[in-house]
């Protein structure tokens, strides 16, 4: 399906944060050398508990900032690795602060803007955290809005989150093109009614298979 085909109808770009723009793995690996064999292990783990803990909390209606999860997750990750220095904790922490912008997302985020299209970071992050996050990847001058499910809350795969675009932007569904490289956060995008595109970077295999996704690609780059 070609960009003119996704993008046809559609004034916002809206895009997941972790894992999408940002490389969610850059900061142990900018520390891997001192971390050991087990980095890779650790950096999967903290992911996966940080994401955990964001749907139990949502489903609880208990919200706790991304911030306090992603660092309860890092604790949880460095308990279950006790061959990993605790004394790295800091340094990963201030690293995930400031994580890679994957290589394709300036030149995507640019050519959308060419064609028009509002482009719009939406996370289950905490407003300082995409603040910071945002400013040190160098594209605040590159995103039309910054939103965080903060404002309201919850996190994805809430409806909430996701009408919460709609509603700070002053939108109708119809004109989002959704991206996100978790295929979960596809799933309930999907749910919500958004065109998405799942940026499957990893290339892993397909689930949810009744929320499908609008089309399937390797990087954003192949959509514009
Ligand atoms: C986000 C995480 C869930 O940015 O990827 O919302």
């Amino acid at each position: 399906m070609s960009a003119s085909d996704l993008l046809a109808g559609k004034t916002h770009a809206v895009f997941d944060a972790y894992g999408t723009l940002f490389d969610v793995h850059s900061a142990v690996h900018r520390h891997a050398g001192a971390l050991g064999p087990r980095a890779e292990n650790l950096s999967e783990l903290w992911r996966a508990k940080q994401l955990e803990y964001s749907w139990i909390h949502g489903l609880m209606e208990r919200y706790v900032g991304f911030w306090d999860l992603t660092e309860r997750a890092l604790d949880f990750a460095l308990a279950r690795h006790p061959e990993i220095d605790r004394a790295s904790r800091e340094k990963l922490l201030d690293a995930y602060r400031d994580l890679d912008a994957y290589a394709d997302v300036p030149g995507v985020l640019d050519r959308l803007r060419e064609r028009h299209v509002k482009t719009v970071l939406f996370s289950n992050g905490n407003a300082a955290m995409l603040e910071r996050a945002v400013a040190s990847a160098g594209l605040g001058t590159r995103l039309d809005a910054v939103l965080s499910v903060e404002s309201v809350q919850t996190f994805k795969t809430a409806p909430a989150a996701y009408r919460m675009v709609l509603d700070r932007l002053r939108i109708d569904r119809s004109g989002v093109l959704f991206f996100s490289s978790n295929r979960w956060d596809i799933a309930g995008a999907t749910a919500f009614g958004f065109d998405a595109v799942w940026v499957n970077r990893k290339g892993q295999p397909d689930e949810y298979p009744d929320q499908p996704p609008r089309a399937v690609v390797k990087g954003l780059d192949a959509v514009i």
